[in-house]
């Protein structure tokens, strides 16, 4: 009894998880990395003319920057408030009304690929994001 004990208080860093593994937004830094990450990706979005102009309001991206970092933390396991404000994501019906062909994707992908390249992170990490990045942009494209 008192070795469980001594496991339980010592084998333990910060408070008890849901599950044995974390997630990866645990994993990569939290809410803190995917601002970082977003803000590194619209930096590139307001230097690329094609993509910002797809933008409903490209003089102000600020709302666009917000809803993708919650959806991102959201998506990687991090606290659910995208779904608490926008609903259930419907991802691809969101970006019907942007004409999304590949050239549109690649630039987006473009910009996804620099940001994460400037936060420099753990190869396990950044082969899962991109991975799910590749096959999301595939997936909102919406014309040829
Ligand atoms: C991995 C692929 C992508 C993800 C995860 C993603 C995610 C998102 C999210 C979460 C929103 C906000 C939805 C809402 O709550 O209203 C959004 C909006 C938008 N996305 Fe994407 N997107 C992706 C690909 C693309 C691509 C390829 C384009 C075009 C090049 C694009 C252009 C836009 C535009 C113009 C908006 C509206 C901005 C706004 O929210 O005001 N997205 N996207």
């Amino acid at each position: 009894m008192r070795r469980t004990l001594v496991c339980m208080a010592t084998s333990r860093i910060g408070p008890p998880r849901p599950g044995p593994e974390p997630t990866l937004f645990e994993a990569v830094g939290g809410v803190g990395f995917f601002e970082r990450l977003v803000a590194a990706f619209y930096r590139r979005v307001e230097a690329d003319s094609l993509l910002l102009g797809l933008y409903p309001d490209p003089t102000d991206l600020d709302p666009a920057r917000e809803r993708l970092t919650l959806f991102l933390i959201q998506y990687w396991g991090g606290p659910t408030t995208y779904s608490e404000r926008r609903g259930h994501p419907r991802l691809r019906m969101r970006h019907a009304p942007f004409v999304v062909d590949s050239d549109a994707r690649d630039r987006w992908l473009a910009a996804m690929r620099g940001a994460l390249d400037e936060l420099d992170v753990h190869p396990a990490f950044d082969a899962a994001m991109w991975e799910y990045f590749t096959m999301a942009a595939e997936a909102m494209r919406n014309a040829d």
